[in-house]
């Protein structure tokens, strides 16, 4: 008789990501759709991770790489600039607020947010202020994965198991001021939580604060958070008060996805650095950049130069297709679709607030739009924990052929939160798709965890 087999059993694949949940293999996409093998679609109802802002397939974004790879793939930054991350850095800083007319290429959201954490170091080296160090940021915040961006993160579970290994920053509270049910008007709110800045920077010794990171309107750790119109202005002052930098983390917000090319603009906000990424290489490229003034950065390159870079910086296909998005969005006018399509569907949104009582709360600005489930929603108190919610409903939507992505609110400890942000393409008749199958989904929801709709 032969012996029996104990060899483990064969893995399905040898990739990992970061949990078992595996997916079915995508096959292709076009504008916000996309087809598994087995020829189910399904419409991208947040973008991947609100990253593809001109949808799938886009014809001249395919071009302009094609054509860049039949000229040239690589060139080390050392030995070669190239059109491309020229025609790019042009464009953004056109694009940006005036002023910021520097920019800095990487391949994603964290080394931009690290390069921006080191040009703020470097910068105070270099202008005779050894003594500042410290970042100040928020709770909740997500600004990436990598530890120097994790260090100014405030999400408990991201965080927790690398505690020992990074140095932490001071965090404030962000601005969650839906939660707040007091007489304070929306003025005083942002007041409030802006001057907890003010508060921290003297806590923790104004000599040595360096710098102050936020999402000006938050990504997948707050659900689209908006602060009052008072927050950011009152945080310019303080930063300016105290001399330290505003660093803003556009790494979802910028390139459009909230109807301006940075969401700064919504409060005409100077910040002195800023960090993009996703909508800009928007699904087809890794690409990011750090973009900052020539005051910040000139001090850096006199003292020697700044000490931080990465070997793909500037490549050549990557900028190319950046240049390819920026042009779709600008000639398409895709960023007046983004307003215009981002409030159609976010009163459709609040309009589900009165069928199904366990939506608390809809925010976002734009595209970048998301809503929290609640168990009441006088308190705010957030659904029981065991039912998941936040796992629960973006599988009935999947099930469904929809999209979405959502996280644990609250530092990532409790509530659920669903962000619904479609590409900028998305069409008002798409709109009315994405909320009906976000009534189905939401309705089985209802019916699976015994809440009312
Ligand atoms: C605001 C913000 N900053 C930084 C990052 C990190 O970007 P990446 O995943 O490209 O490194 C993200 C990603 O979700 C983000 O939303």
């Amino acid at each position: 008789m032969a012996a029996p087999d104990t060899r483990p059993a064969p893995l399905p694949s040898h990739l990992f990501y970061q949990s078992r949940l595996r997916r079915p293999r995508l096959d292709r996409a076009d504008g916000i759709y996309l087809w598994d093998a087995n020829g189910k679609r399904y419409l991208d109802g947040s973008s991947g991770a609100m990253v593809s802002n001109i949808g799938h397939s886009n014809p001249r974004v395919l071009a302009a790489m094609r054509r860049q790879m039949d000229r040239s793939t690589f060139g080390y930054r050392l030995h070669f600039e190239n059109d491309a991350a020229e025609s790019l850095a042009d464009r953004v800083a056109d694009l940006c607020p005036a002023g910021l007319n520097r920019v800095f290429f990487v391949s994603g959201g964290s080394e931009a947010v690290e390069s921006c954490l080191k040009m703020a170091r470097q910068h105070a080296l270099a202008t005779g202020h050894p003594e500042r160090w410290q970042v100040i940021s928020r709770q909740p915040s997500y600004h990436g994965s990598t530890l120097g961006a994790l260090a100014v993160t405030g999400y408990g579970p991201l965080n927790d198991p690398f505690e020992p290994m990074v140095r932490t920053m001071p965090k404030i509270p962000a601005p969650t001021c839906y939660l707040d049910r007091d007489e304070s008007s929306d003025e005083e709110r942002g007041l409030r939580y802006a001057n907890m800045l003010r508060d921290k920077i003297e806590e923790v010794g104004a000599a040595s604060v360096l710098a102050f990171i936020a999402e000006p309107i938050g990504g997948a750790s707050t659900g689209a958070l908006v602060p009052p119109d008072s927050y950011f202005p009152r945080i310019r002052e303080i930063c300016d008060e105290y001399g330290i930098l505003l660093i803003l983390d556009e790494v979802m917000t910028g390139v459009g996805r909230t109807g301006t090319f940075l969401a700064a603009e919504h409060w005409q906000l100077r910040p002195d650095i800023v960090a993009m990424a996703k909508g800009f290489g928007a699904g087809y490229v890794p690409l990011g950049a750090m973009v900052t003034r020539d005051d910040i950065v000139e001090p850096v390159l006199d003292a020697g130069g700044f000490q931080h870079g990465y070997t793909y910086a500037g490549n050549p296909i990557a900028c190319a297709a950046g240049v390819a998005v920026v042009d779709e969005i600008i000639e398409r006018g895709l960023m007046r679709n983004t307003i215009d399509v981002g409030a159609a569907l976010k009163s459709r949104l609040e309009a589900l607030m009165s069928r199904f009582p366990f939506i608390g709360d809809v925010r976002g600005r734009g595209l970048l739009l998301a809503f929290e489930l609640v168990a009441d929603r006088g308190t705010m108190k957030p659904l029981p924990k065991e039912l998941n919610a936040y796992l629960r409903l973006v599988e009935l939507a999947y099930e469904r052929g929809l999209i979405i992505y959502s996280r644990r609110t609250r530092g990532g400890l409790e509530g659920d939160h669903f962000m619904v942000c479609p590409p900028m393409i998305t069409t008002m008749t798409q709109v009315e798709e994405i909320v009906d199958l976000l009534v189905d989904s939401l309705a089985a929801f209802a019916a699976e965890a015994g809440l009312p709709a």
